[in-house]
């Protein structure tokens, strides 16, 4: 290129690319103006009770306050009535609710159904600020505790140790699963950026985990990948199963609430956003601006979680929530029933006196797939908006593998060819 032009070019495109940057730059750092509080380094570092760190952050302690307001808790069974299907022998299948604010949760774990108490102490994990001091205090048997045995211990439901450094206020990871699961993956936990701490602190509890089997200890499956297919695949390698379903005989798996999980790569996390961005948006307590401490559905306060983005009103957002919402729940709903008749044909060739013992099998290990990918969808919170391509991708392959159970099973018995 000619210099002179080279340099006209320069002129017209390095401001525009700064002007840009910074534009980029202003919108992911809102929360940089966002006013600190409160004089630094006089909260004891493991100060547990939330209610000491108020005098120091009088806004954020409000807003954490409102979380009490949140109070509804409806039964998942009311409107799935397939999980008890699904889950028989399984705690699940005597009480499963929907979740509500995290100032609830020691009051909500103590009135936990007695059936689902058996994975002891290990249940308070993601309910209370004090479980580090216990992993501290018990070291490696925290994990084989039983629930009844440390349930007195344990009064402070979760609060701001669960996410910050009291000293600095910065953002901190609290819970040994997810640093251990980050550094397997190679990641430097010190490194890692303002933007993915903003979601991985919510990581440490809205993910899957399992007990592994010899220590009980809580671990992330997430050595092969953090998707339904890897995390499976981790699991099968391992031939690990966590009950047998007393009705089909097949040997199971169980996911839980991967939101974290469900978000990577999703459309909005692609784009730059973090959990914190729809769930603790910025907002206005008296003069101070915040981010918000009200852990709710965004749909609750729509104009602050998506407006600043979404230009097209808060009607046409809700539509697209329910839209997405109705599809992922009607696409649940097949692949569930087909799961549920699985589970019946697999009952009846288990009965048959001459059933075809490898067609039986590779139809329990059909049935273990499909219950896996359903079952992941299903407990995910947030009906699939956090990744409607995915979650709908994961329905179709729990379909599909709920039906080639069903023929085999069918096969086995010599119903069908
Ligand atoms: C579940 C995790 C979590 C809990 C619990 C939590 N915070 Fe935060 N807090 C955050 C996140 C995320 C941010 C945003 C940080 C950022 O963007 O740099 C934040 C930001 C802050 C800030 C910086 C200013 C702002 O509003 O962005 C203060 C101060 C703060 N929190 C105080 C508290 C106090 C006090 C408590 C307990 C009453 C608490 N937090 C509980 C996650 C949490
Ligand atoms: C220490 C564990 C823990 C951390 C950290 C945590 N959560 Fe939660 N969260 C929970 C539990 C447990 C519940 C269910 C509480 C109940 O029902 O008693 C919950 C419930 C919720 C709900 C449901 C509220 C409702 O109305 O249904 C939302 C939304 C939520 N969390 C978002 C977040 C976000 C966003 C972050 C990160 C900024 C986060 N959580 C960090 C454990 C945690
Ligand atoms: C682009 C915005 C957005 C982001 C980013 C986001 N969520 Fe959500 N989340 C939603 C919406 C919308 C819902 C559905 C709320 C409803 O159905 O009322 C939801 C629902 C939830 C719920 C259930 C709340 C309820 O009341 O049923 C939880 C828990 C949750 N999200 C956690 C997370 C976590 C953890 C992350 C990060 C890994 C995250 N979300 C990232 C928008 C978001
Ligand atoms: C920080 C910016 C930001 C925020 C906040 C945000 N979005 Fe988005 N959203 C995006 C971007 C970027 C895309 C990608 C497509 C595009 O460019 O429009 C997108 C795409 C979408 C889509 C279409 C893609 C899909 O996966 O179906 C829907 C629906 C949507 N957002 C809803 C919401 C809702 C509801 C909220 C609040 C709970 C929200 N968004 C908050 C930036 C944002």
């Amino acid at each position: 290129m000619h210099p002179v032009r080279f340099k006209k070019l320069a002129l017209i495109t390095v401001p525009a690319l700064i002007l840009v940057l910074a534009a980029a730059f202003y919108f992911f750092n809102l929360h940089n103006e966002v006013a600190l509080e409160g004089p630094q380094g006089e909260i004891g570092i493991n100060e547990t009770s939330s209610a000491a760190w108020a005098k120091f952050y009088p806004a954020h302690w409000d807003s954490y306050q409102a979380n009490y307001a949140n109070i509804e808790k409806p039964s998942h069974f009311e409107t799935k009535p397939y999980m008890k299907d699904i889950y028989a022998g399984f705690g699940f299948a005597f009480e499963y609710n929907e979740p509500r604010g995290h100032v609830h949760t020691i009051e909500d774990i103590l009135a936990i159904d007695p059936a689902r108490k058996k994975a002891g102490a290990s249940c308070f994990t993601c309910k209370s600020t004090q479980v580090p001091e216990m992993m501290q205090k018990y070291g490696s048997d925290y994990y084989l505790m039983s629930f009844d045995a440390i349930k007195t211990e344990i009064t402070e439901p979760i609060g701001c140790l669960d996410c910050h450094d009291p000293q600095t206020m910065q953002l901190r990871l609290s819970r040994p699963a997810l640093i251990e699961a980050l550094e397997r993956q190679g990641k430097e936990v010190s490194k890692l950026s303002q933007q993915e701490m903003r979601s991985l602190v919510c990581a440490q509890c809205h993910v899957t985990y399992y007990f592994e089997p010899n220590t009980k200890k809580i671990t992330f499956p997430w050595d092969k990948g953090i998707k339904a297919d890897h995390i499976l695949a981790y699991y099968d390698e391992k031939n690990f199963s966590e009950w047998t379903h007393p009705v089909a005989g097949t040997g199971l798996v169980k996911p839980r609430h991967a939101e974290y999980e469900t978000f990577m790569n999703s459309t909005h996390q692609s784009a730059g956003l973090a959990c914190a961005d729809c769930h603790m948006p910025y907002t206005k307590v008296g003069n101070k601006k915040i981010s918000s401490h009200v852990w709710q559905s965004p749909l609750n306060n729509i104009e602050a979680s998506c407006t600043t983005c979404h230009r097209n009103g808060t009607d046409w957002l809700e539509q697209r929530v329910d839209t997405i919402q109705t599809q992922c729940k009607q696409s649940q709903e097949l692949a569930a029933y087909a799961v549920v008749e699985a589970i019946n044909e697999l009952k009846l060739s288990q009965e048959y006196p001459t059933v075809n013992q490898g067609k039986l099998q590779e139809a329990m290990a059909l049935h273990r797939k499909a219950q896996w990918y359903l079952d992941y969808v299903m407990v995910t919170n947030g009906y699939g908006f956090h990744n409607p391509t995915e979650t709908l991708n994961n329905l179709n392959i729990a379909l599909d593998a709920a039906h080639q159970s069903i023929k085999l099973a069918l096969a086995a018995r010599g119903q069908i060819q």
